[in-house]
């Protein structure tokens, strides 16, 4: 609803919840591709590394940053993928043309390697099958290398390979952005339905309990997008779990209005692909919902230039590289917040990536590990937005874009903790020029206290950390926010990510 006044303003009321929180949606992606796996998670020699190879500067920031699932290993990567070649001794494994990304893959980070990485930092590993050069078969090799307890060649090979346990992955996702025509092995809508339904199946045979993600369009913008969706759930509805969306967003020719809007279109896309999963449910009498794996998302400079000098066939090139500003700190957030804010369907999501490519941590090889800017947001929102999220109806002043109207400035969710009563309120002040003020109304929450506020914000909007200034964006405390019968009131700084928690006196 627009607003006439100045101040933005919202009911937070435990009585109307959108639903919990996944764990799965502090979830991040490792691809081979770039400098993501080599130099980023793994380099042995560095002074940091340990006896495998993983550095542990690296492995501290991932679990500062609070993931809770990892994709892996791609991406298009996947589409091409060859999981034996990347398991056993390493010196007797293959080096390969990564034909997704034209670079030159020596398998000396593998599978294991991976869960290694998985076990050291606590992540859930989401697995990913090649369903473009390879097929069902090959899924259900590689879930038995990885799942079967032993006894048969394939899971005895793993034993062989020092993992006498089986890996237990839960998650799989059939294939990677299918709809694609830059995917090897792209397939129409009716091929690749057909294809995970039969791998699925397959799949489900050895494992009933496995948790499958179709793929979804690799945009919204695609040609096929929701067509894409229908006709992949109506041949797969039965065997899957998830369907999967991806979406990236950059500020283009300037327009900063519209980019600080970006999540207005990922929250339509996040409602449109659940109207077309509940349209199938529908159309086929079921009775199970179709969630939502928004398995790739972030803020990506698609558009500009690679600043980095790159060959065809390198290994670990360094693309897609982005150095984040503030800004896109604050549009980070805020797709963050739209993610939240459907935390009912969106049960696991991905931040792409972890390390280096697109990445919220950043290395040098043998040197330094830091965090970049949009680090922050997601950090607090994993440590913090645990729990139930809470209905949000905004009443905010408005400003105008050009790509999506009039837009709130103001953009927000709130999470609580039902055990300790604990509330903390997620909001970006969209305006560039004005503090925002915020008034919530905490009708049915009782004694509650500011324990903090915490703010992502800068005078100079393209401030960013880099290897020399690693900290120059970090958040701070924000004053004078305040609780007064029953009523929160905060100032937003201009361009602001917010984090203001909320304490129950009595909790
Ligand atoms: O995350 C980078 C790439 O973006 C992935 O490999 C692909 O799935 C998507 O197009």
């Amino acid at each position: 609803m627009s607003h006439p006044g100045t101040t933005a303003r919202f009911t937070l009321d435990p009585a109307f919840a959108v639903g919990g929180v996944n764990p799965r949606l502090y979830g991040s992606f490792v691809e081979h591709l770039g400098r993501c796996v080599y130099t980023g998670v793994y380099e042995p020699g560095h002074p940091m590394a340990d006896a495998d190879g993983l550095r542990q500067d690296v492995l501290e920031l991932i679990r500062e940053l609070g993931v809770t699932t990892v994709r892996y290993p791609g991406g298009n990567f996947v589409s091409g993928y060859r999981w034996e070649d990347s398991v056993g001794p390493r010196e007797e494994r293959p080096t390969r043309l990564d034909l997704a990304w034209k670079s030159t893959e020596t398998n000396e980070f593998g599978l294991g390697e991976f869960m290694d990485l998985c076990a050291k930092t606590g992540m859930e590993p989401m697995m990913a099958v090649n369903l473009g050069t390879r097929g069902v078969e090959d899924a259900l090799r590689l879930l038995e290398y990885c799942n079967h307890p032993g006894g048969t060649e394939l899971s005895d090979r793993r034993g062989a390979h020092g993992a006498k346990e089986p890996y237990g992955i839960k998650m799989w996702c059939l294939g990677n952005e299918m709809d694609g025509t830059w995917q090897i092995g792209h397939k129409t809508a009716e091929e690749y339905g057909r294809l995970a339904a039969e791998t699925a199946r397959a799949m489900k045979l050895i494992d009933p309990e496995l948790e499958l993600v179709a793929c979804g369009s690799s945009a919204s913008s695609m040609p096929t997008f929701a067509a894409w969706e229908a006709t992949v759930l109506e041949a797969a509805y039965d065997e899957v779990d998830h369907i999967s969306l991806h979406a990236y967003y950059e500020e283009i020719d300037g327009d900063r209005a519209s980019f600080l809007a970006s999540a207005v279109d990922m929250e339509h896309f996040i409602e449109s692909v659940v109207a077309t999963c509940d349209h199938v449910r529908a159309r086929l009498k079921a009775t199970k919902r179709i969630n939502l794996s928004f398995d790739e998302w972030n803020v990506w400079y698609q558009q500009r230039p690679n600043p980095h000098p790159v060959e065809d066939w390198q290994q670990a090139p360094r693309i897609l590289e982005d150095v984040y500003t503030v800004t896109d700190a604050v549009v980070f957030g805020s797709l963050l917040i739209a993610l939240l804010r459907h935390a009912d369907r969106v049960t696991a999501a991905s931040l792409a990536q972890l390390v280096n490519v697109i990445a919220p941590i950043m290395t040098e090889p043998g040197g330094l590990a830091w965090r970049q800017a949009t680090f922050f947001p997601f950090a607090q929102a994993s440590a913090h937005g645990r729990g139930r999220v809470l209905r949000v109806e905004v009443d905010s002043p408005t400003y105008p874009t050009t790509r999506f109207g009039d837009v709130p400035l103001l953009h927000a969710t709130a999470v609580t903790d039902d055990e300790t009563g604990a509330v903390t309120v997620f909001a970006v002040n969209r305006g560039q020029d004005t503090t925002l003020p915020l008034e919530i109304d905490l009708r049915g929450i009782e004694a509650h206290t500011v324990v903090e506020h915490l703010v992502l914000a800068d005078t100079d909007p393209e401030a960013r950390n880099t290897a020399d200034q690693p900290n120059r964006v970090t958040p701070r405390a924000a004053t004078g926010s305040t609780v007064a019968e029953g009523v929160l009131r905060a100032e937003l700084e201009p361009m602001s990510w917010n984090m203001i928690r909320l304490t129950s006196q009595q909790g």
